[in-house]
């Protein structure tokens, strides 16, 4: 049967009834060693968690855009000691972040919006991370946001981020996974996490990107808070 959109929806139903890890278990099995869960530092850890009980053997990627926090910087090196895995970090262009700093300063995504910079700083590195690879693995869930979220497959073609006529195929564990679950998990398994999360900060990127949210408010209200609400994504998974 041709790979086409009709096999990954097929499949997709049949992978939205298992627990993550069963999930986890199939694409490693399915696409290991050209696949590599996608790793940002915040609660998306229970990937590589759930990765590393599989037994497979399994890749991670960081896009360090050169502004995130200091505690991310030592969580991402706490758990690479923690599960002996090697974490392939992959920074921007440095003449592209050299000119956008040289012509509007380093904080002009409070002015123009956000677009530009993440399109230096995490778009195009993810591109290179991306390229040779036939899958990847994030932690995007749908109860992160309701306006750009809440049809999140657990594994479709990715046909943004596919190069050169190569098939990409995106998993996404914990699509069907609330936060509860997540927070469940991290806790019961005794998983590490970023200390941020201690000081009110749910959904953590960039430093000046990112600020903890008060009780009641959505989980994404902290990041790019002065843009509108509908639009907050920054180019990995879907356009702003
Ligand atoms: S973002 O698009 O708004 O920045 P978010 O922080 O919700 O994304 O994270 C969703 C998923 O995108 C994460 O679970 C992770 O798989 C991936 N991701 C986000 N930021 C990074 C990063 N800096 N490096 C690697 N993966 C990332
Ligand atoms: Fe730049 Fe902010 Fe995007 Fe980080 S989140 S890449 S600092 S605009």
């Amino acid at each position: 049967m041709p790979i086409t959109t009709e096999v990954f929806q097929e499949l997709d139903g049949r992978l939205s009834r298992q627990h993550p890890r069963e999930i986890l278990a199939y694409a490693l099995a399915e696409y290991a060693p050209d696949i590599a869960i996608s790793f940002s530092g915040a609660e998306d850890v229970v990937l590589i968690d759930l990765a590393a009980k599989t037994g497979a053997k399994f890749r991670v990627f960081s896009l360090d855009t050169g502004r995130l926090h200091a505690e991310t910087y030592r969580f991402l090196d706490e758990v690479r000691e923690r599960y002996e895995i090697p974490i392939e970090v992959f920074v921007p262009q440095p003449e592209a972040v050299e000119k956008l700093v040289r012509e509007k300063g380093l904080f002009s995504f409070y002015r123009d919006g956000h677009k530009e910079c993440c399109g230096i700083r995490k778009v195009e590195p993810l591109r290179r991370a991306l390229a040779g690879l036939s899958a990847w693995v994030t932690g995007q869930r749908r109860d992160q946001s309701p306006g750009t979220r809440s049809e999140i497959p657990v594994v479709q073609l990715d046909t943004v981020f596919a190069s050169n006529g190569n098939r990409l195929v995106k998993f996404n564990p914990l699509a069907n996974w609330s936060s509860r679950q997540v927070w469940d998990y991290i806790r019961s398994e005794g998983v590490p996490y970023n200390p941020l999360h201690e000081r009110g900060f749910i959904s953590i990127g960039c430093e000046p990107c990112t600020q903890p949210v008060l009780p009641g408010q959505h989980e994404r209200a902290g990041r790019w808070w002065w843009e509108d609400e509908t639009k907050k994504e920054c180019g990995l998974h879907a356009a702003s």
